[in-house]
């Protein structure tokens, strides 16, 4: 399987007629505001460089206006960039002639909607097979392929209801399933989940991280939710007026923030959720001791284990079971509440 990595380069967006002409101006550091008071333009993206490795879900997280769709719809060329690439798997989607770009957008894409874009008069299963009907899959085929998706995302027995007699989070299936029966190998789902309510975003999530776990597709997804982006992100990269100003795992962006912004973002972050015990555990000192758990165990998961065995120590074992630190109640629970450290620095 090769990687299906996504590498935005260099990329620039400034919206206005004349955006080529002002790339030198921003690259020398006018900001957004002076852009659009002096020459009439929007700076959309400045200077972008994200990797989107292959097979894993890559968050982009900003509050609105910060270019996160301006962002997404670079990556099946919706939008042409000022200046910078985009490369799928190593090849520049900005430089495609007219048939690529449409091969890659109907073969290697899917797109999921805030607003499911379902057609109405069509039934779920002729609107899961809308896109394989495009492509001129022969029907018993198609039929067979998206009623598979169909089941996958739990809406077996629906299949001939209309959209208008779904709730939005069985829509939201719905779109889902349409995604994976186009067979794609990039999932872009700009804020999919945004106008869900909370419990049933939750389950959405969980149908993604599920399917994600067997199909590891190349997953873009937006969103402005701190919690949905630590819950989903292999990766994260934080968007602010069109730069990114921080990027990595969520545990790195919620233990290292990069500055004040991001900060008071991930103040109020369960911390207990995000960071693993492999973080904070000591060094092996004689034979390991307690429990084993895992390394990449959330240290709310652990202290629950460790809890309800009585046992106020355990060791950390590696991928193939092997011990490679041990770790105690008391330091798994003072590294869920917020580090001294924090509060020092913000009263300094
Ligand atoms: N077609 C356009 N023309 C001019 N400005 C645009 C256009 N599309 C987006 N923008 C501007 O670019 C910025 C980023 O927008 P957008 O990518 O939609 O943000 P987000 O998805 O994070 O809410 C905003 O300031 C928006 O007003
Ligand atoms: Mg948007």
């Amino acid at each position: 399987m090769t990687s299906h990595a996504i590498e935005v380069k260099n990329l620039y967006k400034i919206f206005g007629p004349r955006g080529e002409d002002y790339v030198d101006v921003v690259r020398n550091g006018m900001g957004k505001a002076e852009l659009n008071e002096k020459h009439g333009h929007v700076l959309g993206l400045q200077d972008i460089n994200i990797s989107m490795p292959g097979g894993c879900i890559t968050v982009v997280m900003g509050l609105s206006g910060s270019g996160k769709s301006t962002l997404i719809r670079h990556i099946n060329r919706l939008i042409d960039p000022t200046a910078g690439e985009v490369l799928y798997d190593g090849v520049d989607v900005c430089k495609m002639n007219e048939n690529d770009l449409r091969n890659f957008r109907r073969h290697k894409t899917a797109m999921v909607f805030q607003k499911f874009a379902l057609l109405p008069h069509r039934t779920v299963l002729e609107n899961t097979i809308y896109g394989l009907e495009i492509q001129g899959v022969e029907r018993r085929e198609s039929e067979k392929r998206a009623l598979g998706w169909i089941e996958r995302v739990g809406l077996k027995g629906f299949e001939r209801h209309y959209p208008n007699q779904l709730s939005g989070g069985m829509q939201q299936r719905v779109g889902l399933a349409r995604a994976l029966t186009n067979n794609a190998e990039i999932l872009l789902m700009d804020e999919a989940y945004s106008a869900l309510d909370p419990l049933i975003r939750v389950d959405m999530q969980t149908v993604l991280l599920e399917l994600q776990s067997e199909l590891k597709k190349t997953v873009v997804f937006i969103t402005h939710d701190l919690d949905e982006a630590l819950r989903l992100g292999d990766k994260i990269a934080i968007l602010r007026d069109g730069r990114v100003v921080q990027q990595g795992t969520g545990q790195e962006i919620v233990l290292s923030p990069a500055d004040d912004y991001i900060t008071a973002f991930v103040k109020e972050v369960n911390r207990g959720r995000v960071v693993h015990v492999e973080t904070i555990m000591r060094p092996l000192s004689g034979s390991p001791e307690g429990l084993p758990i895992a390394a990449d165990t959330v240290l709310e998961a652990a202290a629950r284990t460790m809890t309800s065995a009585h046992l106020n120590t355990a060791h950390v074992v590696d991928a193939n079971g092997r011990p490679i630190g041990s770790v105690d109640l008391q330091t798994i629970i003072g590294a869920m509440v917020m580090p001294a450290s924090h509060h020092e620095s913000k009263a300094a």
